[in-house]
């Protein structure tokens, strides 16, 4: 799709928007939305295909990370049933973290031992629905003790979540998260484990979401590294969570939030390259990216209702928006493109959701001035986080349409209350 340069080198598309999107992928997911309405759509609606999905698992394959790889689903990222069964059909396993996702994975036809169950407290739930072969991160002291005698029984393959200092409340970070074991914790729970005639085969820890740079990543290897040196502890696999930010996103001050790996995943691979050799008898990494495997996955369409104009801003109100459909627009910006082609003057423009919220507002940019009631606006990167922090806020949920081999199917109807 690339048109040749002077020296016949391919050169890539111009960008068409700032996010980096080519015009090649923008007029693709444009062309689905006009699909979708022709074949009934109501907006607003999520449109989603598991081709960007391959396209990213993809490239994280291709890593060379010293070791082996694999890569769990993060159910939490994108609780899409279809998506479930399509992963389950490759063969490739799932990570969930409460029963809700459990079960789905188990409906999905995921094997025991593609589950991998992190999380919190999962004490309370699991021996409800445990079966033999799963693998389990246990997070916590107690969490351990409860649930020790049935990994014993039920053969589960098992490993530890340890909080390395990485990992701090956002809102205060001079307080450690909630989750995992505390480093000196872990002498005492690797002796449990032992005493239970087990052992913990993998080490695990999640940083949090859009991890800024690959250093930080080699941070925490190293802690993990000096935790397992000193307590002897020499696990098979080692599990980085997830974090890798999606691209073709900025923060709310307009950078790019990938901006920390500078366009490429080499940075990240040359991290655990080099952090391969620090745990001895290491078979494989585990990942658990969510974020970017899927949020290039999917878009949200919605129609304009109406417009109005106060000083030098237009409003525009949208049938779908922030505080319905689109939370993550609170703190990052997506391209946002008309699906009518419209032209024109750019105007300073808000685009709202239809909620009595002030805070529904999804954007705040430069749009068409042609733009009016009836045509519709597409977010993109719609694939990640969205279907998980969608509220029913005075509407219920959006529609759900699946684009597979060609095939356009409504996966799930719109919400009534009635
Ligand atoms: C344990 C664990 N793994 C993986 C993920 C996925 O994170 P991300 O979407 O940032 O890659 C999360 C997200 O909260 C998580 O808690």
């Amino acid at each position: 799709m690339s048109p040749r340069g002077a020296k016949g080198r391919c050169k890539p598309a111009r960008p068409v928007d700032r996010f980096g999107h080519s015009p090649a992928l923008v007029a693709s997911w444009r062309r689905l939305a006009e699909r979708a309405l022709r074949e009934g759509a109501r907006t607003p609606f999520y449109l989603f295909s598991p081709e960007p999905v391959a396209e990213r698992i993809a490239e994280l394959d291709a890593l060379d990370l010293g070791r082996p790889a694999t890569a769990w689903l993060s159910c939490k990222t994108q609780p899409l049933p279809v998506l479930l069964r399509w992963w389950q059909r490759r063969g490739r396993p799932i990570e969930v973290v409460s029963e809700f996702e459990f079960r789905a994975a188990l409906a999905a036809g995921f094997p025991a031992e593609r589950i991998l169950v992190n999380g919190p407290a999962k004490h309370r739930w699991l021996p409800r629905v445990a079966t033999s072969d799963i693998r389990v991160h246990f997070d916590s002291p107690s969490e351990l003790a409860s649930l020790l005698p049935f990994a014993r029984r039920q053969t589960w393959g098992i490993g530890l979540r340890v909080r390395t200092s990485a990992e701090t409340d956002p809102e205060d970070p001079s307080s450690p998260t909630q989750f995992g074991f505390e480093p000196a914790e872990i002498p005492s729970a690797l002796r449990s484990i032992r005493r239970a005639g087990l052992l913990a085969t993998s080490a695990h820890f999640h940083l949090r979401t859009n991890v800024p740079e690959p250093a930080v990543y080699l941070g925490a290897l190293e802690q993990l590294a000096s935790i397992c040196g000193s307590n002897r502890w020499r696990p098979e696999y080692v599990d980085i969570g997830g974090g890798l930010p999606p691209r073709h996103t900025l923060d709310r001050a307009g950078n790019r939030c990938d901006a920390g790996y500078r366009g490429s995943l080499e940075g990240y691979a040359a991290v655990l390259r080099k952090a391969a050799g620090w745990f001895p008898g290491l078979a494989g990494w585990w990942h658990e990216n969510g974020r970017f495997v899927s949020a290039g996955s999917g878009v949200l369409v919605m129609e304009i209702l109406d417009s109005r104009q106060r000083g030098g801003l237009r409003q525009l109100i949208c049938d779908g928006g922030r505080t319905m459909n689109a939370l993550v627009s609170q703190w990052e910006q997506h391209a946002l493109h008309p699906l009518e082609h419209r032209r024109g003057r750019m105007q300073p423009t808000a685009v709202h959701g239809p909620t009595c919220m002030a805070f529904d507002q999804l954007a705040r940019r430069p749009m068409p001035s042609s733009l009016r009631a009836g045509d519709h606006l597409v977010w993109f990167e719609a694939g990640a986080y969205h279907l998980s922090w969608e509220t029913r806020f005075s509407h219920g949920l959006a529609e759900v349409w699946w684009n597979e081999s060609g095939k356009l199917t409504r996966v799930r109807a719109a919400d009534t209350l009635a």
